[in-house]
């Protein structure tokens, strides 16, 4: 039987991006659990702000086809005014429900200040509207800057949670989907786009 496979995307174009270790740590839980990774850096893919009219850059059919790959999903975000940020926006409009659809999805937040629920909840809500399977477990790094030295966690409780996201990530990879999200009966937009 093939291993399970655990795609990671980083919505961080930042060089040092907090977002990005954490999310590394993650798929390296996910490998201890038998799984084979995928971070996807968006740092490496040329994609123009979206456009329904126009034909899709080639880097994001290559971003689209590397997420379908994926049993499950784990997306990774900086706060950006409360929410999840733009590059991961702009990523995430390429997709629909070809890549998320029944997919389980881990989701970590990094934040400057101490909040950063707000943008796992805006998360939350996207992956309803695309009918995925969110995990309940979601890992928070508030005041990155103190959070990391070295490159690495230093609270060990918020690197047990980045750990126990990449687990559950396998763990869940092929639970059996629910009946459809409401909101994802009402997401006609993402249906009507002829060519997705
Ligand atoms: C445009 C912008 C908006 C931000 N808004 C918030 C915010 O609302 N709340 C917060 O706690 N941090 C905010 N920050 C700080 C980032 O969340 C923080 O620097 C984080 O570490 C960035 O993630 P990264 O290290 O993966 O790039 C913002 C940063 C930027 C660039």
């Amino acid at each position: 039987m093939a291993r399970t496979h655990v795609v990671g995307v980083v919505g961080s174009l930042r060089d040092d991006s907090y977002a990005r270790r954490a999310l590394s740590r993650a798929l390296n839980a996910a490998e201890e659990s038998g799984a084979t990774t995928d971070l996807l850096d968006l740092r490496e893919y040329d994609l123009s702000v979206f456009d329904p009219d126009r034909e899709d850059p080639v880097d994001a059919t290559r971003l689209t086809e590397a997420i379908e790959a994926g049993d499950a999903v784990v997306l990774a975000t900086p706060v950006y005014h409360g929410s999840y940020s733009s590059p991961l926006k702009l990523a995430l409009d390429y997709c629909g429900f070809d890549e998320f659809e029944d997919t389980t999805v881990g989701l970590l937040a990094v934040a400057g200040g101490g909040f950063p629920v707000t943008a796992l909840e805006h998360l939350r809500s996207v992956c309803r509207a695309l009918n995925a399977w969110v995990l309940p477990h979601q890992a928070a790094i508030p005041r990155a800057r103190n959070a990391f030295e070295n490159g690495a966690l230093v609270d060990e409780d918020i690197a047990d949670r980045v750990d126990t996201l990449g687990e559950r990530a396998v763990e869940f990879a092929h639970i059996e989907p629910d009946p459809p999200c409401p909101e994802s009966l009402e997401n006609v937009g993402a249906h009507i786009q002829p060519d997705r």
